[in-house]
């Protein structure tokens, strides 16, 4: 089954990037990505909402196998939610896949466990695909604590889903002490927390769903060390930040096959 799952390479570029500067990425990733890298591996882009469109018009007119996905929407339809974006809006600009429950929206915008679940369901219900993040703190592993921090995050956050609906999507395991500071996860130690959450999807949800769901690694993913990463058995993909806004350096991850 682990054959089946194809990987995908996403760019999470943050609070980076105007729409001018968004589509000049893009195209400047068009010009490194070969058709052999569109067969063996998925890889999508998550600007800004400012940005969204332009890079939809690009990725669309000029045919780039690039998925356009979001950092994170609210969970309902519409209504008086000043400052926030419905999934209904990202599904109209052909959005594929929305980032939710980031470390950043929890830690620093008090997105809760219960905002997360809302959230995936109603990226699901547009017909698109969360990539649900889960991940702990420094203090919590070194207290011992990450994997029941990361085992809450993942019943929570997928809490009511069916079995078919949670083998459809992404989820992403970042250990907040790797994200931005140039300290990546060993791959032994990513490997372990990413096989342990397909033992957590297993239990709650069926053997299927584990062998389908994806599971991606972030937390200063480079060209060094994606594919010691992407070799993990249950590594599935790369959440990539700051690497992600260089083209030669993402197109590098997401060629991470040809460094081995
Ligand atoms: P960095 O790759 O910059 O560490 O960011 C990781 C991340 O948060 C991606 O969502």
């Amino acid at each position: 089954m682990a054959d089946a799952r194809k990987p995908l390479i996403s760019g999470n570029w943050k609070m980076h990037h105007n729409h001018f500067e968004a589509i000049q990425l893009v195209q400047k990733l068009s010009y490194e990505l070969t058709t052999e890298d569109e067969d063996v591996v998925d890889v999508s882009v998550h600007p800004p909402f400012t940005d969204l469109r332009s890079v939809q018009t690009v990725i669309e007119s000029d045919k780039i196998p690039i998925l356009v996905g979001a950092q994170n929407c609210h969970w309902e339809d519409k209504g008086a939610f000043t400052g926030e974006i419905a999934p209904s809006m990202l599904a109209k600009l052909n959005c594929e896949l929305v980032i939710v429950g980031h470390s950043e929206r929890r830690e620093l915008f008090g997105e809760t466990d219960e905002d997360v679940n809302r959230k995936v369901k109603a990226v699901l219900t547009h017909e698109m695909t969360p990539i649900m993040c889960c991940g702990e703190t420094l203090d919590e592993r070194e207290a011992g604590g990450a994997t029941d921090k990361v085992t809450g995050q993942i019943k929570q956050g997928l809490a009511g889903l069916k079995a078919e609906q949670v083998g459809g999507l992404v989820i992403a395991y970042e250990p907040i002490w790797a994200i931005g500071t140039g300290v990546t996860a060993t791959p032994d130690d990513a490997q372990e927390m990413c096989g342990h959450i397909r033992t957590v999807v297993a239990d709650a949800f069926g053997a299927d769903a584990a062998a389908a769901v994806r599971i991606q690694y972030g937390g200063s993913v480079k060209p060094g060390n994606a594919p010691e990463l992407m070799g993990q058995p249950d590594i599935d993909g790369a959440l990539v930040g700051g690497a992600s806004l260089d083209a030669a350096d993402f197109a590098r991850i997401i060629q991470y096959r040809l460094a081995v």
